[in-house]
């Protein structure tokens, strides 16, 4: 790894002015390890959504890097988050992903704690000599925990900006695509969960966003077949569309050019009033002409919402899907995938989404292999030396500068294959790396 005195030398490694990365950054354990100290113990990181937990006693177990996590909703209905390590000897605690209870009762020594993580008893309390302090022996709850629109998020930071400072202009795309019906979104399922032989930041890479790889990797007659919108609107959309950087959070939202724009294509049309109830009309405009968006906040959370015709019967139906990159090593993600429709929408069209998101970005939907593939490569070839000491390249990022001529937040480029975005989230990512 290139350094300079003790501390990896960050400008070589993301080298601003050729817009080359070290390939170390993908397959350096060094580098992995700090990414969890700089990055994952500080950011504000996704841990679900509240319609998977929305009763008192409910709660899911989640990892935030190397951490597990019990995401509970206490008896005030207030969703906290734990160290799923009881505080007696660190033993896993809650073992299930998902489920409701009235108490935590550890498999160890019975340490039984109440659904807001307070002690209830350890089973010997007279033992202590009346020195037990229970206040203190709760569950470790992490520093802060927020939800924006039903998404709940952690950090293990207690200086960390608010949530809503954090994720900033994402916030308005966020509730263009989870947000944007009175009801809210729900989950239509538990989440898939699934490991992929590849580094975190190739996902979140390229769905924020690697727009250049849609023929190259998805060419095959298979994907190309699933979009819900004829593929020559779709390439016309790749030339009319903007790409959109937020502080390394990144968003490209696919509309197709004014005379040849499907309304809300793969919505359906009942839906339509509440969105229009819901939205600004900003937002509601870059919904109405979308056919594909893609997004990440940084660092692991992402999303994906395509307009896609799985029954092949020329109706398309746009899934909502959230996904976490959750970094098992350099070499490894844990990728935890979530379908979601709007609360109001019928079962029905509920059943349909969950089936295009699972077909479309499922574990083995069509277009998760192509992408699994080319990510993992990466990793197997750059493990050798030779490979690693080479470079990435992100350098159409170099020849395209912001544009003021999109309506939405953030800073946008134009048109959205350049890698411009791509680049910016790199840039977050030195930023919080060089910072001790
Ligand atoms: Fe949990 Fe002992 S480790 S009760
Ligand atoms: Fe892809």
């Amino acid at each position: 790894m290139l350094m300079r005195s003790n501390e990896p030398d960050w400008d070589a490694l993301v080298d601003e002015p050729s817009a080359r990365v070290s390939r170390s950054v993908f397959v350096d354990e060094a580098i992995h390890a700090l990414e969890i100290e700089r990055i994952f113990n500080r950011c504000w990181l996704f841990v679900g959504h509240e319609s998977e937990i929305p009763n008192p006693g409910d709660y899911v177990t989640r990892r935030m890097a190397d951490d597990h996590v019990i995401v509970m909703r206490g008896p005030d209905a207030r969703v906290r988050v734990f160290l799923n390590a009881c505080t007696h000897r660190g033993v896993k605690v809650c073992r299930a992903d998902s489920g409701h209870a009235r108490q935590l009762i550890c498999p160890y020594h019975g340490w039984t704690y109440d659904t807001a993580g307070h002690l209830l008893t350890t089973g010997f309390d007279d033992f202590y000599a009346g020195k037990l302090d229970k206040l203190a022996l709760g569950l470790k709850a992490v520093a802060q925990t927020d939800t924006h629109g039903g998404l709940i998020f952690a950090t293990f930071d207690p200086q960390a900006v608010s949530l809503a400072d954090y994720l900033g202009d994402a916030r308005f795309y966020l509730d263009t695509y989870f947000n944007r019906t009175p009801g809210g979104m729900v989950v239509l399922s538990p989440p898939q969960r699934w490991v992929v032989p590849a580094n975190w930041k190739m996902g979140a890479l390229n769905f924020g966003t690697d727009n250049q790889h849609l023929y190259p990797t998805h060419l095959g007659p298979t994907a190309m077949e699933l979009l819900g919108a004829p593929a020559k609107a779709v390439v016309a959309a790749l030339g009319a569309s903007h790409q959109v950087s937020m502080s390394g959070h990144s968003t490209v939202n696919t509309v197709l050019p004014p005379d040849q724009v499907i309304p809300y294509c793969g919505l359906h049309p009942d839906l339509i009033p509440l969105y229009e109830q819901t939205l600004s009309p900003v937002q509601l405009d870059i919904l109405r002409r979308n056919v594909v968006t893609v997004g990440n906040v940084f660092p692991h959370l992402a999303w994906i919402q395509p307009a896609l015709d799985v029954e092949r019967s020329g109706n398309a139906v746009a899934g909502g899907t959230l996904r976490v990159w959750q970094p098992l090593g350099p070499h490894a993600m844990e990728l935890t995938s979530w379908y979601l429709a709007e609360r109001e929408a019928s079962d029905e069209w509920k059943q349909k989404v969950l089936e295009a998101g699972v077909r479309g970005f499922g574990m083995s939907g069509v277009f998760e292999e192509d992408d699994v593939d080319v990510w993992s490569s990466v990793n197997q070839m750059c493990r050798g030396r030779q490979a690693r000491a080479e470079s990435a390249s992100f350098e159409t990022a170099l020849n395209f500068l912001p544009v003021n001529d999109f309506a939405g937040p953030g800073t946008a480029y134009y048109p959205m294959l350049p890698e411009s975005v791509q680049f910016n989230l790199l840039r977050r990512w030195k930023a919080l790396m060089r910072r001790p």
